[in-house]
């Protein structure tokens, strides 16, 4: 079995961002699109620049605490 070790903060992409909450996740109202976009800010996304759930396995390998931007009409 292989294990990876990471230097501390090593792969971390939040660096300062509201570094005291488990996962940050940001809204934003845009009444020009139709429905919502969920927007990738992990850069590990398969569907980048969607998010498809990746950030969760991201943060857990670096102790990272980045989530999507959800882009919603209302
Ligand atoms: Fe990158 Fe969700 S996959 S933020």
């Amino acid at each position: 079995r292989v294990q990876i070790v990471r230097a501390e903060g090593e792969g971390v992409i939040n660096k300062s961002i509201k570094k005291e909450e488990a996962k940050v996740v940001d809204f934003l109202k845009a009444p020009e699109i139709d429905g919502k976009a969920v927007m990738c800010r992990c850069w590990k996304s398969g569907t980048f620049p969607y998010c498809d759930g990746k950030h969760v396995e991201h943060n857990k390998e670096t102790g990272d605490n980045v989530g999507p931007l959800i882009v919603s009409k209302e």
